[in-house]
């Protein structure tokens, strides 16, 4: 278990200063979820589910040019240089390789009970108050509108449709956020899916009830 503990501290130094959703706070939480999620799935490897989580994100294609293949590799490098064995390393590269959503009519099937564990992980922390949160942070760091009615939400059926996308961020909750709920793997994650669910429509609710000043 020190092999956690030291990627642990390298990923919370690599990421102290991102603030675009992909900071330390958001792996934290993935890497907590998906232990919660681990006790529910004795079948699954404690070790490659907490590796998966905590180097996730390491290198998201969104910020290195669309390079998919940028994630697997900065986590075998960090592996490598920790002396891991390469069936370890293997495994939790994929896990990385999974768990991206990529649009609303792309599957993003899982290829083991621990990258389901990490995808189910990382999707419950894109819903919910924290969802809404990271949304709108990430649009305000691509400098979109919260909202625009003209612009109808689009179901991206291919990753790269996906990835152009420059919508206004309510989109998104239309595009991705809603549909979360019903693209997890595990009964646990669907059970706290869904009070994140219903507290983000009762929030996209009052959200357009209050777009026209009105209300
Ligand atoms: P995933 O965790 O499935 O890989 P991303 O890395 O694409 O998801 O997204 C990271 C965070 O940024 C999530 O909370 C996600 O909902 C949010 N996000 C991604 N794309 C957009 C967008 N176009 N508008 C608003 N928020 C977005
Ligand atoms: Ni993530």
């Amino acid at each position: 278990m020190e092999l956690l503990t030291a990627t642990a501290h390298f990923i919370e130094q690599q990421f102290a200063d991102e603030g675009s959703g992909h900071d330390w706070a958001h792996i934290r939480r993935v890497w907590l979820m998906a232990r919660r999620l681990a006790l529910a799935a004795p079948e699954a490897d404690r070790e490659v589910t907490e590796l998966g989580a905590l180097l996730h994100d390491i290198a998201d294609w969104k910020f290195h040019g669309g390079d998919y293949e940028a994630g697997p590799r900065a986590a075998r490098a960090w592996l490598c240089s920790q002396h891991a064995p390469e069936p370890l390393i293997a495994r939790v590269e994929t896990i990385i390789r999974e768990v991206s959503f990529k649009g609303l009519g792309v599957e993003t099937p899982v290829s083991s009970i621990e990258a389901a564990l990490v995808q189910d992980a990382d999707r419950l922390d894109a819903i919910g108050a924290i969802g809404i949160a990271r949304a709108f942070a990430y649009g305000g760091h691509k400098g979109r509108p919260l909202h625009d009615p003209a612009i109808a939400p689009v179901a991206h059926d291919s990753f790269a449709s996906y990835q152009q996308n420059t919508a206004p961020t309510l989109n998104h909750f239309y595009e991705k956020l809603l549909h979360l709920k019903d693209r997890l793997h595990t009964d646990v994650a669907r059970q706290v899916a869904q009070e994140r669910h219903a507290y983000m429509e009762g929030y996209m609710a009052r959200f357009l009830a209050e777009w026209d000043g009105v209300d």
